[in-house]
């Protein structure tokens, strides 16, 4: 829709208002400086998008106006451009005026990209306390925690259901099996391998969901164990290197179906579903991988042979020690992670100590909206 639009436009003062002409033309309205097309506005578009207080619930902002209210074909009987405002009249009387800059504003981001790991990456070290009690600092973890998906919270309580504390600032735990906080530990009702002294390859966990949780929060109450190192495996990077050496494969990863499953005796959650998923835009924007929680696939399934070379080169690039960050994370250490990005292991232990853990699931939306919550407190404390 925004065609021939760059930043140095508005960045050079140049206002696209300020010689721009309005032509209605081809069922749009397109906008033009000095022959450039700037922007070509499809006639329901405008009408759709109409700002006035008619068209919106004035309160909220939201939309009242539903295009089925006009015709297919609709087309303004005039559109000019005077002040940086395309100001449009409709066949029945209706008057729109449309802010040119809101419109060219809709081609940037609203979010800012995740920033890739270093190869010396570590998850930045946030104070529970500070989080928990000073918004600046909370926000400064939250960004940390969006761009590069981890980071750990250092000197929380060693107590039991301590993960609810973090709602405040995280928003709402989001409930799934089997409880609302989950022990792992060796002396845990074992309905999953984490509940061994097992190593655990790199995954998320409830791949067995349609839609996983999006944020986990792993909280050391105590290790004493030997060994049982954490790991961390930033999936997006390693969907991206296949996507570069081997697109056939990334296609396959992203359309092929996969069964998850987790149980016991008497639950059950199924999902079937690709372990790659791309925004419209083609951005990774989920990984979902359990080696643990994969079930058998039909192999008279469409795809399955180049599927599986797809899944051995995706398994070897999420073992390969090259692509994780190692630590141990202490008693007292909160480690979360954007659970979709993010993919979190663990070495084997000898249980010669106690090695106690909880989680707890977020979603990131929520996480998100803190942090808009958060600045906008901010903002207001300054005012
Ligand atoms: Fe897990
Ligand atoms: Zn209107």
């Amino acid at each position: 829709m925004v065609l021939g639009f760059d930043e140095e436009l508005s960045a050079t003062g140049i206002k696209p208002s300020c010689d721009a002409q309005a032509v209605v033309e081809n069922g749009c309205v397109k906008i033009l400086s000095n022959n450039l097309l700037l922007l070509e506005l499809p006639n329901l578009w405008l009408r759709d998008n109409c700002p006035c207080d008619d068209c919106r619930v004035t309160r909220t902002q939201e939309k009242s106006f539903i295009l089925s209210e006009v015709a297919r074909d609709l087309c303004p009987d005039h559109a000019d451009i005077s002040d940086g405002y395309l100001a449009l009249t409709w066949p029945d009387g209706h008057i729109t005026n449309f802010e040119l800059d809101h419109i060219f504003a809709l081609s940037r981001p609203r979010h800012k990209d995740p920033v890739n790991w270093q190869p010396s990456f570590s998850p930045g070290y946030f104070d529970w306390t500070n989080f928990l009690s000073d918004g600046n600092y909370a926000c400064l973890a939250i960004q940390s925690f969006l761009e590069v998906g981890a980071i750990i919270l250092d000197n929380a309580p060693q107590t039991e259901g301590t993960l609810e504390l973090l709602a405040p600032r995280l928003g709402p735990i989001r409930e799934v099996l089997f409880d609302r906080i989950h022990n792992v530990c060796i002396d845990a009702r074992v309905y999953n391998v984490a509940h061994t002294p097992m190593a655990l390859p790199p995954h998320n966990d409830f791949a067995s969901y349609s839609f996983p949780p999006s944020v986990q929060a792993l909280h050391m109450l105590q290790n004493d164990a030997e060994g049982g190192k954490s790991i961390i495996v930033d999936a997006w990077a390693i969907a991206e290197s296949i996507r570069a050496e081997r697109v056939d494969f990334f296609d396959s990863l992203c359309q092929f179906p996969v069964p998850f499953r987790e149980f016991d005796e008497s639950n059950e959650t199924f999902a079937i579903e690709p372990l790659f998923k791309c925004d419209t835009a083609g951005n990774i924007i989920s990984v979902r991988f359990s080696n643990q929680l994969m079930q058998t696939i039909d192999p008279m399934q469409q795809g399955v042979s180049l599927f599986y070379e797809a899944y051995h080169d995706l398994c070897c690039r999420i073992t390969d020690v090259a692509n994780r960050c190692t630590f141990r994370l202490q008693s007292g250490q909160v480690l979360l992670v954007a659970a979709h990005r993010v993919l979190h292991a663990r070495e084997a232990f000898i249980p010669s100590g106690r090695r106690h853990l909880q989680d707890a699931y977020f979603e990131l939306d929520n996480v998100a909206n803190q942090l808009i919550q958060l600045q906008y407190n901010y903002k207001v404390a300054l005012a």
